[in-house]
């Protein structure tokens, strides 16, 4: 590729936006070129705007961009966008329907019946519903999601299972990371020593988008897994890192009932980007852990660079077939990382290109080197 998309980051400043930051410099794609947040922050530099929470530098050139309204004049066509549910709401339609690809991390259209909720290991193919947003034929804009951050380490520990012998029934209890709220999160004083039994429709959303990812694009829109699950969300005083305690009950597809060696060769074998050159794929993204006190937050949160999901202490359930624990990453692979990797398909897939816009989206693209058609090299 000789040179990058621009990109721009709605809701920079915060938890995710900055992961976005941290991820995307030196990525061989994609590059920051408009930062977007409230209007207590529009104007000012990004380093005086930003409370900066992550341990690795704040990149110098990124400190000094000036902080843009959020609005879609003159932001570049793709964005990642980091918003909470209630503004994300009013303002990504508006940014697709303006011609940009928002790539989101929030809630607000992930259960959309024309919106893709999708992790490229599991189901790249409801991408295809892009093109049932009426802003994809009007301007070519349009919105793809990624789901909850305690979802995704679900669904990517799930799939090769049900790929090979189906699942009826899921029940999962989460211990989630507080950097999940976002910042500043949780008060300390709630959180230090303590565990806190509910997260605000966490669980109805972990149940709904399980079953959207683990379904079938048929036609126009997906029927979703026909599986029953229950989740139970807790939140921990563990920083990033979500760790998962789960049960199921596997389908009939095999005939029989499958060994403790056919569900761990499933996970090895789970290799479903394998050649695709995409940037920041891991190489196995659903990784075994041995040991009989794995995974750990503190351990195995970082393996695949954030992105591998990590399996372990797989055994017999007295109540459902197994049970097994699953640790990921809440704001690598549980969110800007996730979106990122959804840009990098979309982009090998050749659904970066400008679409049909007159103004907004995709002024600035001529300034930073607009190059449609590099990315699918
Ligand atoms: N944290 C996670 O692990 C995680 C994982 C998956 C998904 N998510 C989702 O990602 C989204 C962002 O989460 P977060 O943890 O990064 O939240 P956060 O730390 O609270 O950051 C929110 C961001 O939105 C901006 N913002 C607030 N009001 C705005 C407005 N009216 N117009 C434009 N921008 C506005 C804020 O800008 P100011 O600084 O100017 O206020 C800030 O940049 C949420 O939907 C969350 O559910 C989070």
């Amino acid at each position: 590729m000789k040179t990058k998309y621009p990109i721009g980051i709605l809701g920079a400043t915060g938890m995710v936006g900055q992961r976005f930051i941290q991820l995307l410099e030196n990525h061989p794609w994609f590059e920051v070129a408009w930062l977007a947040a409230s209007d207590r922050s529009s104007g000012k530099p990004y380093g005086e705007a930003a409370r900066w929470r992550l341990d690795t530098p704040l990149p110098e050139r990124i400190a000094r961009i000036v902080i843009a309204p959020a609005d879609p004049e003159g932001a570049p066509r793709i964005i990642f966008a980091a918003l909470d549910a209630a503004i994300a709401r009013e303002l990504e339609p508006r940014f697709a329907a303006a011609g940009c690809a928002v790539v989101s991390n929030s809630s607000a259209y992930r259960m959309a019946a024309n919106v893709p909720l999708v992790i490229p290991e599991i189901n790249a193919d409801h991408l295809h519903l892009i093109e049932e947003q009426p802003s994809r034929r009007d301007s070519g804009g349009y919105m793809v999601t990624n789901p909850n951050c305690s979802t995704i380490g679900l669904v990517m520990a799930l799939k090769p299972i049900e790929e090979r012998f189906g699942i009826e029934q899921i029940f999962v209890t989460t211990m989630q990371a507080v950097s999940g709220a976002g910042y500043p999160g949780v008060p300390s004083m709630d959180i230090l020593g303590n565990v806190v039994p509910y997260i605000g429709s966490e669980e109805e959303k972990m149940e709904a988008e399980t079953l959207k990812l683990l379904g079938r694009l048929e036609g126009h829109a997906v029927t979703p897994l026909a599986a029953r699950i229950s989740a139970h969300c807790n939140r921990v005083a563990v920083e990033d890192g979500h760790t998962e305690s789960v049960s199921i009950k596997l389908g009939n597809k095999l005939g029989r009932p499958a060994t403790r060696e056919e569900i761990l060769g499933a996970w090895a074998e789970f290799r479903p980007l394998a050649g695709q050159g995409l940037p920041t794929a891991p190489d196995q993204p659903v990784e075994w852990a041995p040991q009989s006190d794995r995974p750990q937050p503190r351990l195995d949160r970082n393996r695949g660079n954030g992105m591998a999901v990590t399996v372990g202490r797989l055994r017999p359930c007295g109540v459902l077939d197994w049970k097994f624990t699953v640790l990921s990453h809440n704001t690598i692979r549980g969110a800007a990382g996730a979106a990122i990797l959804n840009a990098e398909l979309l982009a090998s897939l050749g659904k970066l290109e400008p679409g049909r816009v007159p103004s907004g989206c995709g002024d600035r693209s001529s300034s930073v080197g607009w190059q449609p058609t590099a990315a699918s090299a």
